[in-house]
């Protein structure tokens, strides 16, 4: 392929053109899993933020009951409703690049509690965001679209939006290692769900991208470390034998100076 896939200009046109399907393609091509796996990215944000409540070995108070969130690559909106169920009184702010995944995040949001989430058109890792506003911050399956050097530029947002204290998980489709797990998934990424899309999308050949994303990313190790060079702790782990990966942390509170 001779464009280059990570171009922000393509990755928004392609999710452009999935938009209408994309919630429906995503749930049946993963036999649901997709949305499990955005409520174990949800636990895992949860878990973070009791560690980021952690002072001096001891627990502070009860967690603040309206956190800000900022969902980046949110498309429009997939994880919302597994963060409001955990946090029913969170204030979101999302950001998506693709114009129609915007516009679809815009008529959900009519729907949305009391004006608590907002949707902003921007490439997240372009965009100015306020420093140290957010309490927490998620991305579900936004990654793999993003090469090296991409993922550092998301890294240092996130350690840039976020509070001290505060807490971090995303989670990305990713290639299993194990050696039947590892070429039988290959086989359905990159055989049987672009003939599923030719036959049933009259020759579409969109969603049969996520073979070429999911080979290209690997799994969320380079996140990882690029996370860890941003000042953030990090915790990798494997979900439904590494078919997926997530990373979670919090941006550390900084010690007082020692009084000389
Ligand atoms: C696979 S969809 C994930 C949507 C949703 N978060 C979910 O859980 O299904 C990936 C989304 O990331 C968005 N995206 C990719 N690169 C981006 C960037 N640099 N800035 C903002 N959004 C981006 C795409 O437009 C797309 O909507």
């Amino acid at each position: 392929m001779s464009q280059d896939i990570h171009d922000p200009a393509f990755v928004a046109a392609l999710f452009d053109r999935c938009s209408t399907r994309y919630r429906w393609w995503s749930a049946i091509a993963s036999f649901g899993f997709v949305d499990r796996w955005r409520r174990d990215c949800v636990g895992r944000l949860i878990g973070q933020r009791n560690i980021g409540r952690i002072v001096n070995g001891e627990v502070g108070g009860k967690p603040f009951p309206a956190p800000q969130i900022v969902d980046l690559m949110s498309g429009s909106g997939e994880v919302w409703p597994h963060l409001l169920d955990a946090m029913p009184k969170a204030r979101i702010n999302a950001i998506d690049i693709a114009p129609a995944m915007h516009a679809r995040a815009q008529q959900r949001l009519h729907g949305a509690p009391g004006g608590r989430i907002s949707h902003t058109r921007a490439d997240a890792l372009d965009t100015e965001l306020q420093p140290e506003y957010a309490d927490l911050v998620v991305s579900t399956f936004g990654l793999k679209t993003l090469n090296h050097d991409q993922q550092q530029r998301l890294a240092a947002q996130i350690a840039h939006v976020l509070r001290p204290g505060g807490a971090y998980a995303l989670i990305e489709v990713s290639e299993p290692r194990g050696r039947l797990m590892g070429p039988a998934y290959r086989a359905y990424l990159n055989r049987i769900l672009p003939l599923i899309e030719r036959l049933f999308l009259k020759g579409g050949r969109d969603f049969s991208m996520i073979g070429t994303y999911t080979h290209s990313f690997g799994d969320c190790t380079d996140m990882a470390q690029a996370l860890r060079e941003a000042g953030l702790t990090v915790s990798m782990e494997r979900h439904f034998a590494g078919c997926a990966t997530s990373v979670a942390g919090i941006k550390p509170v900084a010690k007082p100076a020692a009084q000389a």
